[in-house]
């Protein structure tokens, strides 16, 4: 995304949108906000005392400004006054941006201007550039018709954040949006060897990043049987999509950050398939794979002093004469035999061989995201993905890094009593099991089996990562956020 800096005055050219920022409750105007209010003759204030601007975030009040004297546009045409709650809560700031950004669609405006105070530093300014960025979001690539229109331009007038703040936000803005649209793509444009692709271009373009795709041969080496057993039904081969990171300076010597994210480009449940309405939303069962990726560029991107290794099983569940049959016996790299009793199940098996692969590649700790199942959805819905892991500290960690970044997620229990569930009558583990109940837990007990004795979390983004069939960009930021906190030395 585009968005550039502006000396503070430069708020009052002939822009399309002028944005100012009010708190809740509104503060007596002062600086560009007091400008603003006499270029549009006191309405700004009058409408403050009437109660209709309340500063709530995100809401957004539009007021065209008078035609200049002579018919030339000296001034901006509109001004937009934007609430930011309290003023306190970047996630306020946020949501301010995405009002701004829905609004500057809805007028079709070219550009705008955020009217900064001295006193917005990087943290509101930068996330009041994320919103607007990531709301301008629109996924046209297939419309033969979608306007030539880009998205408005941002211009950041005055305030305390510097052109390399606003850059960060920029970029993570991008991050946000290419995993939207990953997710987003359909299946016949977004396979495993495309997502591959996508993988090592993004390790071209970024210093002390380098992308390795491991095959099916090697795949077959290694032994990694739940993955290739999923891919089997399709013509599509399955790809293990690695990427690392090896950054100048590293702030904790022993860490290497494990990153793992179940990318099923297409998912109809195999063999056990799925019911045909609403099946097309399985193009996005790859959404986890999608945040890893792009989650691990950013932080490479930005040069973070955190060591990492991110690992994407990517793979087609399809039903073929060569598909996985339900009591099929499969054997994880790790050596575990598992009974495929439910070809639907198909995530938790291509995402255990991508953790045990982890085990034995130097990572410290690992993290997982994975649209995985249906019942996530049932328990928490779109706010919070289910978090899932064993070990507290690293759970607080993860979870804390979703309260800064807004990417939300809420314990969920992995206990003794529920092992009863995973346990096969012919293998070490079945994939599914026979009672319907926790179903969400019963997936995270058998990742559980595939992590070794590393502290490890499971990030389920069913509902989440997805919402009304489009792809959130869930799990991006939050790994961004995680690798600041491992930034700090410890
Ligand atoms: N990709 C699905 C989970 C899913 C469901 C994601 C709805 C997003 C929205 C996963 O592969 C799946 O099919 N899970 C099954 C597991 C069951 C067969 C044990 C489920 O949740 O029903
Ligand atoms: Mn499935
Ligand atoms: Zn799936």
């Amino acid at each position: 995304m585009d968005v550039t800096t502006a000396p503070a005055p430069a708020a009052f050219s002939p822009v399309d949108v002028l944005v100012l920022t009010v708190t809740e409750p509104p503060q007596p105007l002062t600086g560009p906000a007091r400008r603003a209010d006499r270029l549009l003759e006191g309405l700004i204030s009058r409408a403050i005392d009437d109660g209709e601007i309340t500063g709530k975030a995100g809401e957004l009040i539009l007021f065209h400004t008078p035609p200049a004297a002579g018919g030339q546009d000296s001034a901006p045409r509109r001004v937009a006054v934007v609430g930011v709650g309290d003023g306190a809560d970047h996630l306020d700031w946020r949501a301010a941006g995405r009002a701004a950004a829905k609004a500057a669609g809805d007028l079709k405006a070219e550009t705008v201007t955020l009217a900064a105070a001295p006193s917005d530093g990087p943290v509101e300014v930068g996330a009041f550039v994320d919103g607007f960025g990531t709301g301008a979001y629109r996924f046209v690539k297939f419309k033969s018709d979608a306007e030539e229109r880009p998205s408005a331009k941002l211009t950041i007038a005055g305030g305390g954040a510097t052109p390399s703040d606003l850059d960060h936000a920029a970029l993570t803005v991008d991050a946000v949006n290419r995993a939207r649209d990953l997710a987003n793509s359909p299946a016949n444009h977004m396979t495993p060897l495309d997502l591959a692709d996508h993988a090592s271009k993004l390790a071209a373009d970024i210093d002390g990043l380098e992308c390795e795709v491991l095959e099916e041969p090697a795949l077959e080496a290694l032994g990694a049987g739940a993955l290739l057993s999923v891919a089997r039904g399709s013509e599509l081969p399955a790809r293990l999509i690695v990427l690392r990171y090896e950054p100048q300076t590293v702030a904790r010597e022993s860490e290497t950050l494990g990153i793992v994210g179940k990318a099923v480009t297409f998912d109809t449940g195999g063999i056990s398939i799925k019911a045909s309405s609403g099946m097309e939303e399985m193009k996005l069962d790859m959404a986890g794979g999608a945040a890893a990726l792009e989650g691990a560029a950013l932080i490479a991107r930005l040069g973070l002093p955190v060591r990492l290794i991110c690992a994407v099983p990517a793979a087609e569940n399809m039903p073929s004469g060569t598909a996985t049959k339900p009591g099929d016996v499969v054997t994880a790299m790790n050596g575990k035999t598992i009974e495929v009793i439910n070809t639907d199940a198909e995530g938790r098996l291509i995402l255990a061989d991508a953790l045990a692969w982890l085990t034995t590649q130097g990572a410290s700790r690992l993290i997982n995201f994975a649209t995985l199942t249906g019942a996530i959805v049932v328990a928490l819905g779109e706010v919070y993905a289910g978090l899932f892991g064993s070990d507290d500290e690293w759970l607080q960690d993860v979870r804390r890094a979703g309260e800064a970044s807004g990417d939300l997620s809420w314990p969920m229990p992995l206990h003794e009593g529920y092992r009863p569930l995973i346990e096969s009558r012919v293998a070490d583990l079945a994939n599914a099991a026979k009672k319907r109940q926790a179903g969400a837990v019963y997936a995270g007990m058998f990742l559980r089996e595939f992590t070794g004795e590393l502290p490890w979390c499971h990030v389920d983004i069913a509902g989440t990562g997805m919402v009304d069939g489009k792809g959130t960009g869930f799990g991006v930021r939050l790994l961004l956020a995680l690798a600041q906190q491992l930034s700090l030395e410890k």
